[in-house]
């Protein structure tokens, strides 16, 4: 996870690729939430299972021997299901066999996607804040980041900052909608100005879709709808939100015949295969009725509210989420202005966890003062830690 602005320890081995990227925060947020009996409201995982249907598949699958490698490209019955999943949500017409790849999770699927479209020296546009694994991804693919900020309350860009952003050297952008850290589902407005640069300039467009389901307000518009993107778009998403499955890793990609052949290629020296029995369980899950995932959305979205009215209520700037596990707050109506210090200083004096906001920021003037939350945890966590941060009023 990228960790600019916080100091570590550097390992002699780790390559010039990679210097600049680490696990600090993160590691360090999980040890202060263990070391002082927080609640930890920093990771962005359920704490309660997904729908039983899913989770019995997996054990049957496991009972019937689905063990050893399934096929190279994904099991066929979650090839359909995928299919299936993006014709019945979105319109979107793909062939099962040629245009689907199945990954461990949505990050493999990232970092094989830049690993195989990417030259050494090209660079990939993204927005920030931006999902940890992202710079790390691009570095390993030997590529440069450029990055285009989102700015709060809506987190809007300046669509001359895009435009600027894109150089000959530009191969692609990588889009995550809807958004974390943020909480923000791109409209239809900003992906057309997306879709008109890659068009224009001839891009091919990744998208991380993982939050796809998660959303409270607006419509989630795949890229890959939008005219000209079908085909230049690579669509990202995985099982773990929908399902509330995030340890099983479970993810897919679909586009083109030629991009997925591409990532294929790259999977195929990463990890060839995986999670044989839980791929059959993810088809069963994606082929649930609506309602049940929107049920799960419902749910979340009760829980937004609740910690989002809870922090309100202390004093810190909200901005409510749209979408996702988050929501972001400006911390300096609470007497600080630095994330860090906040978050470093919050499990001692309230126990309670969160995450800085900065470590997903190049710009760490545009990210200092925003901390993350997650609210995808049981009530009881969530107003105990809204006890707990009771006492933080200025
Ligand atoms: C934007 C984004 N992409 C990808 C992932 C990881 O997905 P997976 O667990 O399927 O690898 C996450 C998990 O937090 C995420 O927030």
């Amino acid at each position: 996870m990228a960790t600019h602005s916080t100091e570590h320890r550097r390992s002699p081995y780790l390559s010039s690729r990679l210097q600049g990227f680490g696990t600090t925060i993160f590691a360090e947020m999980s040890a202060l939430a263990v070391a002082t009996g927080s609640v930890n409201l920093g990771q962005g995982f359920p704490d309660t299972d997904g729908p039983s249907e899913v989770l019995e598949a997996a054990g049957a699958a496991i009972r019937s021997g689905h063990n050893q490698y399934p096929p190279g490209r994904g099991v066929p019955e979650l090839l359909r299901a995928v299919a299936h999943h993006q014709a019945h949500w979105y319109g979107l017409d793909l062939d099962p066999d040629r245009e689907i790849l199945i990954t461990a999770g949505a990050t493999e699927a990232v970092a094989a996607a830049m690993l195989a479209l990417c030259e050494v020296g090209d660079e990939v546009v993204m927005f920030e804040p931006y999902y940890d694994s992202y710079g790390a991804c691009v570095a390993m693919a030997g590529a440069g980041r450029r990055v285009v900020t989102l700015r709060p309350p809506d987190w809007s860009f300046d669509p001359g900052a895009l435009a600027a952003a894109i150089t000959p050297r530009t191969r692609l952008v990588l889009l995550n909608t809807p958004h974390n850290p943020t909480g923000k589902v791109f409209g239809r407005d900003e992906l057309e100005c997306i879709a008109s640069l890659c068009v224009e300039r001839d891009l091919v467009a990744v998208t991380d879709e993982v939050y796809e389901h998660l959303v409270f307000e607006g419509e989630h518009v795949p890229l890959a709808t939008l005219p000209g993107m079908r085909e230049r778009t690579l669509s990202i998403s995985s099982a773990g939100k929908t399902f509330s499955v995030t340890g099983w890793k479970i993810g897919w990609v679909s586009g083109p015949e030629p991009l997925v052949d591409a990532v294929r290629t790259a999977k195929q020296f990463l990890t060839y295969v995986n999670g044989a029995p839980l791929q059959p369980a993810v088809a069963a899950g994606l082929g649930l009725a609506d309602g049940m995932l929107r049920a799960l959305a419902d749910d979340l979205r009760a829980k937004r509210d609740l910690l989002s009215d809870g922090l309100a209520t202390l004093g810190l700037e909200v901005f409510r989420p749209a979408a996702t596990y988050f929501v972001m707050t400006d911390i300096r109506a609470l007497g600080y202005d630095d994330g860090i210090s906040f978050c470093r200083d919050l499990p001692g004096r309230c126990g309670v966890v969160a995450i800085p906001a900065v470590v997903f920021y190049d710009d760490k003037a545009a990210g200092r003062s925003l901390v993350r939350w997650a609210f995808c945890k049981q009530d009881e966590a969530l107003h105990e830690a809204l006890r707990r941060l009771d006492g933080l009023h200025p």
